[in-house]
């Protein structure tokens, strides 16, 4: 027999292994603003885009809707304890990049800049938004993407072997497992 499950938690209980990383926007007066995000999903077809689920009280929404651009930053399995504190502070009280010893890189398209410490960004400008109340649904096209030496496969890519990031589950995190095929599914 199956158990219900309580549907408060269902947030949880489909985060099985998403990636968790940090946004970076840039405001208005060009201080940057860095957050938590666990709601990032890659879109399918021909033009590269994802969707980022924003809360609609965060300052991070705010300066998408002014910006329309920001980067997507992965974190690695080391960075748990950034995530934490990007996760709970607001930008709108405490400078995180500062606060994380966090440092910025420019980016190559938008004007936002780049997680220095995140080995693998991408850098996305918004096409549409979905008001869904306390959550926004911002598509964004994908313009560029870098790689740092330590997860590069040494030539456009990224090596799986070294591929190294922060995943999020069940409202835990978790490191990435061994692949188990090679190839397409
Ligand atoms: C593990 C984790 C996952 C999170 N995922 C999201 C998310 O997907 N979307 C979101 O808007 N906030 C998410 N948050 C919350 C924001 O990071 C948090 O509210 C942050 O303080 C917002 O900062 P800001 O006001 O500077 O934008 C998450 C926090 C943590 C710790």
């Amino acid at each position: 027999m199956r158990i219900p499950i309580d549907l408060s938690s269902y947030g949880e209980y489909l985060h099985y292994g998403v990636p968790l990383v940090l946004l970076t926007v840039m405001g208005p007066d060009g201080r940057v603003n860095v957050s938590t995000n666990a709601s990032i999903t890659p879109l399918p077809g021909e033009v590269p885009r994802l969707v980022a689920g924003v809360l609609t009280a965060n300052y991070t929404n705010q300066l998408i809707a002014a910006s329309r651009e920001f980067v997507v930053n992965v974190l690695t399995e080391t960075m748990r304890p950034i995530a934490r504190q990007c996760g709970s502070y607001s930008g709108q009280e405490v400078d995180k990049l500062a606060l994380c010893g966090l440092t910025t890189h420019p980016a190559r398209v938008v004007k936002t800049p780049l997680i220095a410490e995140c080995p693998l960004n991408l850098e996305c400008r918004v096409e549409d938004v979905h008001h869904l109340g306390d959550v926004d649904l911002w598509i964004a096209r994908i313009l560029a993407m870098e790689v740092a030496p330590e997860w590069s496969d040494g030539r456009s890519g990224v090596n799986l072997e070294r591929f190294q990031p922060l995943l999020y589950a069940f409202g835990h995190t978790f490191a990435r497992g061994p692949a188990v095929g090679h190839g397409s599914i």
